[in-house]
């Protein structure tokens, strides 16, 4: 899928470096749903969806859902819907980013899905995040460019680069496929009608991260201690807060301590919390644990699309919840968070118990 090179050295020489264009990544890929399909999903109350359009040099955006007659209603030229999370709704898509896993599953963001009318696209701008392009049905035009020139048009809904100079340019066909480090300026215009497959990836921000690990914190934080002061002296201004009393207080929280193990376990949480849109269903009528475990030697089971599950040592986090690993089951729940499935056995019963927890919360599905 990498042109020829292996994943290592697409690591070494490409990875939030510089862009790649692969032709014919996918021999034969098409893509994995039709532009109807698309516009379904993009119909549904829990899928995020954008419709941007273009009329001369105007720019709109509108956010899903979407009823079906929006599109009919649409010029022929110039517009483009964009669907986030295809993966969580299709087991292809998920198949689709799996062939990704040569990048750790906590950098994955997801797969979104766009289709394009001749000349839709979203317009010259630049993303803080890595993406692979992957062309499907039609053709497009990927314009991009290393411009350090990052100014944004004014009073305009979307981020539109002001002063777009493309440096290098290619039309891409069904099956190709452009990986795009962040910050890179590109601009896809649609040849004719047109679907891309973009596969996304997120870094998140020293200060996402930061507010992420204080809420971790004050969750698990166990501080001794309590205010004293008996060589309290009277105060000439009872209203006033003391040397004395801001000293003590600041003494109090540079007791605040983390090691690596709280941040390892902060950072699996964090990375493993799904989307504020997931929500799982658990089964209907749930299978009790004997019968579950039956069926787990039988068939086998697998992570439900929207689940994240990562792991260190042998701490697991799943969908933000943290659980040690039973004793001699952390192989087993290694090949679970790297593939995504485990074959039909007889497992430990500690480990058919946490799976069925799982289960119980929708967290995985049969085979
Ligand atoms: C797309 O239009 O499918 C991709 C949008 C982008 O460049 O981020
Ligand atoms: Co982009």
């Amino acid at each position: 899928m990498l042109g020829g090179l292996s994943p290592e050295n697409f690591l070494a020489r490409y990875w939030h470096k510089k862009p790649l264009l692969i032709r014919q990544a996918l021999p034969g890929f098409n893509g994995l749903l039709s532009p109807d399909d698309l516009m379904h999903l993009a119909g549904e109350e829990e899928v995020e969806s954008r419709l941007v359009s273009r009329s001369q040099e105007i720019w709109k955006l509108a956010h899903g859902p979407f009823a079906p007659k929006t599109f009919s209603r649409l010029a022929k030229k110039n517009w483009t819907l964009l669907v986030q999370s295809v993966d969580h709704r299709l087991d292809a898509g998920a198949a689709l980013l799996a062939r990704f896993d040569f990048i750790p599953h906590a950098r994955l963001d997801d797969l979104m899905v766009s289709y394009a009318v001749p000349g839709g696209g979203v317009g010259p701008h630049f993303d803080s995040y890595d993406v692979f392009l992957l062309q499907g049905m039609g053709r497009r035009r990927w314009r991009i460019s290393a411009q350090r020139d990052m100014e944004f048009l004014p009073d305009v809904p979307l981020r539109i680069l002001r002063r777009f100079e493309a440096e290098q340019e290619w039309v891409l066909e069904p099956g190709d496929m452009l990986y795009l480090p962040p910050h890179y300026a590109h601009d896809g215009i649609a040849e004719d009608a047109c679907m891309t497959y973009s596969i996304g990836f997120r870094a998140p921000s020293a200060q996402e991260l930061a507010v992420g690990f204080l809420d971790w914190l004050h969750e698990h934080l166990d501080l001794p201690g309590r205010y004293a002061d008996p060589a309290l002296r009277l105060q000439r201004h009872p209203g006033q807060l003391s040397d004395d009393l801001i000293a003590q207080v600041s003494t109090m929280l540079e007791s605040i301590r983390w090691t690596e193990d709280d941040v390892a376990r902060f950072a699996g949480s964090w990375f493993s919390e799904p989307k504020p849109t997931v929500f799982f269903e658990p089964p209907a009528h749930p299978l009790g644990l004997a019968i579950f475990t039956r069926r787990l030697a039988h068939t086998g089971i697998k992570l439900d699309r929207r689940s994240r599950l990562l792991f260190s040592g042998r701490r697991f986090f799943c969908n933000g919840e943290e659980v040690l690993a039973p004793p001699r089951t952390s192989t087993v729940l290694r090949s679970l968070a790297d593939s995504r499935r485990l074959a039909p056995g007889n497992y430990p019963l500690a480990l058919a118990e946490l799976l069925h927890d799982w289960y119980e919360a929708g967290w995985v599905q049969w085979e």
